[in-house]
């Protein structure tokens, strides 16, 4: 009998695992029979944009992030698939920070050439893992059916993403705003908030990136309250960065300095939970949202029981080629051809990680970590080699670029590290391109 492997997720991380598994196949190698459950009725994870918030038709919570006009937050050259570049897929080199409509079109473009969509259960949401005399019990609803059912499987990868339960922090004078609050889950169109004054809460991607769509798109003035530290762009006129918010009154939001602004609508932007409320207890990762997170071995392999894995749990500067790297190594692990050490040296090995972590002094050190990782899984595996480093050097670029215009970084453009093509400029700056379609973008 053929191992059964089940994966919670069809975001580019369980994607990933799909095409690992298909290349060895490929190859002609014998793979487990494979099954991915996907709650949603298409792949893509975040990238497959809902206008829903709150629950969906089947009360299911919303798994989408993204909104419109979303575009890259970093070079496309940090995250292309070594297996699949952009030129493959555009059949052209393209600019360097595409929108969401481009990027989904590139995760879906290397799964459709795989052929792995049948192996994908849709609109079948995980309920309960659990783990018994040696086999994993995963109990799902198929959602049209209003049906649920349970199957055993050997091994469980769960890909079922971190930045979708949001973290949501209350300030006192929130049930009595008078004006909207929400969190950067919720956020869809930055129209809503046209000529209005906004406050955003928190200073990381969410909060630059959601302020910066306001004020693109006509937001009257926008504020932005840090708990630890401004973020200390250049700012547009009308933005400005102020303490932590400790109270609201009426539509008077007031901060630690003691100064106060009348605000319209207030953003949280106070990030995400890994939440996975299917998992047994004894197989719950509970952790924080960092570069080498608890009890993963390698990054992936759940060290009480390393029969399940998780992918793309890290904080994350590289994306969807770290996956790769992840899922590579992953399915190596279930076919044999890498050996699992024992308990201790796997809890060695977390520690290890996050000791190296915690030496790491600024943005840099971290960038250069996380490539070390991907390098040090892909040479355990035949996932295709590539300029790690020529990634590292982009993102390092990329934070040069944001420090010399936060509105104009995304008109710069970075060499390949895949075929060494250079990116074209593309034929419109980001603050006056408001049409973010994919015709529109690849109309180099
Ligand atoms: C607003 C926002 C913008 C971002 N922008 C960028 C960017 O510009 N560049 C970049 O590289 N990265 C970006 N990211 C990071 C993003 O995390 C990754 O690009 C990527 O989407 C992660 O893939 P994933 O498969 O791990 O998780 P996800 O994309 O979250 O996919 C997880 C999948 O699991 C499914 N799922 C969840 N629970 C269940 C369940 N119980 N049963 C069945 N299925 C389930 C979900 O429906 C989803 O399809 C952004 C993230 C956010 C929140
Ligand atoms: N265009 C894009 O591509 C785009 C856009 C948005 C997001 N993203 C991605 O989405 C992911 C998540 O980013 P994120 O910004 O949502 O989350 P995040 O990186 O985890 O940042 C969370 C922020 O919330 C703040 N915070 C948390 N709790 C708080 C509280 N109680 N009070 C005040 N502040 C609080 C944190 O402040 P402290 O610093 O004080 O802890 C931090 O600034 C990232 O991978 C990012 O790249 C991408």
């Amino acid at each position: 009998m053929p191992k059964r492997i089940a994966i919670i997720g069809a975001g580019p991380s369980g994607l990933a695992q799909l095409r690992a598994f298909q290349s060895a196949k490929q190859n002609g190698e014998d793979i487990p029979e494979v099954v991915c459950f996907e709650k949603q009725a298409n792949w893509g994870g975040l990238w497959n944009y809902t206008w829903r918030t709150g629950v969906d038709q089947y009360g299911e919570p919303v798994h989408g992030s993204m909104y419109r006009y979303l575009w890259s937050n970093g070079p496309k050259e940090g995250l292309e698939f070594a297996d699949y570049s952009f030129e493959e897929h555009f059949g052209k080199q393209i600019a360097s920070y595409p929108p969401r409509a481009v990027l989904f079109d590139y995760i879906q473009g290397r799964v459709e050439k795989a052929g792995v969509r049948d192996w994908i259960r849709f609109e079948t949401a995980v309920r309960r893992v659990e783990f018994e005399d040696g086999m994993f019990s995963v109990t799902v609803k198929d959602l049209p059916a209003d049906n649920e059912y349970t199957e055993t499987f050997d091994h469980v990868i769960c890909a079922s993403g971190h930045f979708s339960t949001p973290n949501v922090p209350e300030f006192p004078g929130f049930d009595s705003f008078k004006g909207r609050v929400l969190h950067a889950h919720d956020f869809r169109d930055a129209l809503e908030f046209k000529e209005q004054d906004i406050l955003i809460v928190g200073t990381s991607y969410s909060a630059e990136d959601i302020g910066s769509q306001c004020w693109k798109y006509g937001a009257k003035s926008i504020t932005v309250s840090h708990r630890t530290a401004a973020m200390g762009y250049d700012w547009p006129d009308n933005w400005a960065e102020v303490p932590l918010l400790t109270h609201v009154d009426g539509k008077t939001a007031h901060f630690k300095d003691g100064t106060s602004r009348d605000v319209d609508a207030v953003i949280l932007c106070t990030g995400y939970q890994h939440h996975f409320p299917f998992m047994a207890e004894d197989l719950r990762l509970k952790t924080a949202n960092r570069l080498a997170t608890a009890d993963l071995y390698k990054g992936v392999a759940w060290a009480h029981n390393p029969a399940l894995f998780y992918l793309g749990m890290q904080d994350q500067w590289f994306t969807f080629n770290m996956f790769d790297a992840q899922a590579w190594w992953v399915r190596d692990a279930i076919m044999g051809k890498i050996a699992m050490p024992s308990k201790d040296e796997m809890e060695a090995d977390v520690a290890d990680r996050v000791a190296r972590e915690d030496a790491g002094e600024d943005d840099y050190d971290a960038i250069w970590y996380q490539g070390d990782y991907i390098k040090e899984l892909i040479a355990e595996t035949n996932y295709p080699s590539f300029d790690v480093e020529g990634a590292c050097k982009a993102f390092k670029a990329w934070k040069g670029h944001k420090k010399q215009g936060i509105m104009t970084f995304r008109d710069n453009g970075y060499a390949s590290v895949m075929t060494g093509t250079m990116a074209p400029k593309h034929h419109t700056p980001w603050v006056d391109a408001l049409d973010d379609s994919l015709e529109v973008y690849l109309q180099n």
